[in-house]
């Protein structure tokens, strides 16, 4: 009952519009390079629409974590724990982005960061909410990195379009499009470091390693891919417990941590830290168990990207998982990673015979619930509110 999304109170992009506004003009110019290419292929993902759900949660956890401060603290803080203006200010300068370091920010003292005031965009509140500068470069930062992430996926899933447009690797080819991430990654990496803030830095890189390793666990993705013991038979347990630390890996720690980190930079305590993590963590095991039911259940043309992707890799993904319990003979098919002509059909046919779409969606809820229970602990407000609401909403999503 308490995941029925009634009618909406509170529209979650008018809370953050204006920063969230910002965002595509300021990732082009963290994206300037000296060399045009790169800018084209680094940029290619946000010419088309999209969702933006990353930054979009960054900015309203700023909002609904700084009710947990006192106003005259809602500041933004450098690694040191103090409250700087130059912190602010770093954060948010774009002037030596494409420059070599000796002309760059690094032979700049605090004094001449804190001069570049002309710089700094001054903190937005709402409602007794606020977004800091950096905070607001934090969700730029996240978009960076997970669209990284989709330029090296595409390229792994052999995958042509993407957001109902060519894919990058479709448009330029697998290495502009390896390149092009890599490029996204550096350059969310400078503006990170620009942070000034030690602990968002840890925690943003630990989940760009999860990335990594959540796809890594995908490649090698049943106890059966060891080459110890390719003969025994699957546990269909530990299957599961895999897929889900995976899930965890490629989807949960990415908003998870951009949720902590957006805490952090706030200046909030361990406790708020942890809630912001906790939230994120379940909304994004919700948010990809949602994404493997719609590959069974959306066509294409919704999706904006290639429907019944999943299996035509090889990936055993929830639906094929909780279907497995109620049709024993899925396991082979699972071992062999539906390679064998007729699989992945007979695998689908199975997936929509079992309740293994039912049971997927049971387990979204499960973890919407949770990211609830999580976000429902900081003091009321209406970004608090937006983060609910869009928790519900991420159930009933159709693409
Ligand atoms: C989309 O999954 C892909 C991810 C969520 C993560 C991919 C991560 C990597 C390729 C590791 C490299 C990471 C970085 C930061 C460069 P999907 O293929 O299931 O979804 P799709 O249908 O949207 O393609
Ligand atoms: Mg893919
Ligand atoms: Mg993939």
């Amino acid at each position: 009952q308490r995941l029925v999304d009634d009618e909406p109170v509170i529209d979650p992009i008018a809370l953050v519009g204006p920063d969230l506004g910002e965002l595509k003009g300021n990732i082009g110019k963290l994206l300037s390079s000296q060399h045009p290419f790169v800018n084209t292929v680094a940029q290619h993902y946000f010419s088309g629409q999209g969702k933006h759900i990353r930054p979009l949660l960054v900015l309203l956890m700023a909002q609904a974590t700084s009710m947990t401060l006192p106003a005259t603290q809602r500041q933004p803080h450098a690694n040191d724990g103090t409250t700087t203006a130059s912190a602010a200010a770093a954060a948010i300068d774009f002037q030596s982005i494409d420059q070599p370091i000796s002309f760059g920010l690094f032979n700049m003292t605090p004094t001449s960061l804190f001069n570049q005031q002309q710089h700094y965009t001054p903190n937005r509140t709402r409602g007794g909410c606020t977004v800091l500068p950096t905070q607001r470069r934090l969700a730029e930062i996240t978009e960076m990195i997970h669209t990284a992430s989709l330029l090296h996926d595409d390229v792994i899933d052999a995958s042509l379009t993407r957001r109902n447009l060519p894919s990058a690797n479709a448009s330029f080819g697998n290495k502009m499009a390896v390149l092009g991430g890599d490029f996204l990654l550096a350059r969310a990496s400078l503006a990170l470091a620009r942070l000034r803030n030690g602990e968002c830095m840890e925690i943003m890189a630990t989940c760009i390693a999860n990335l990594v390793e959540g796809e890594f666990m995908q490649l090698k993705n049943t106890s059966s891919d060891r080459d110890d013991d390719a003969k025994q038979p699957v546990q269909k347990k530990s299957t599961f417990d895999h897929y889900m630390d995976k899930t965890y890996m490629k989807t949960g720690s990415l908003i998870a941590q951009s949720c902590k980190a957006s805490a952090v930079l706030g200046g909030c305590d361990d406790r708020v830290k942890t809630l912001a993590f906790e939230f994120g963590k379940h909304l994004g095991l919700a948010f990809q168990l949602i994404d493997d039911m719609l590959d069974f259940t959306v066509s294409a043309a919704d999706l904006g990207k290639p429907a019944g992707a999943d299996l035509k890799l090889g990936l055993a993904t929830a639906p094929v998982l909780f279907a497995w319990e109620e049709y024993p003979e899925l396991e082979d098919l699972i071992k062999r990673k539906f390679n064998k002509k007729g699989d992945a059909e007979k695998a689908r046919r199975l997936v929509y015979q079992s309740n293994g779409l039912k049971r997927t969606m049971t387990l979204a809820e499960k973890h919407c619930e949770l990211a609830i229970d999580a976000i429902q602990q900081l003091p009321p407000s209406d970004a608090q509110a937006a983060l609910i609401q869009l928790t519900k909403k991420s159930l009933t999503r159709k693409s």
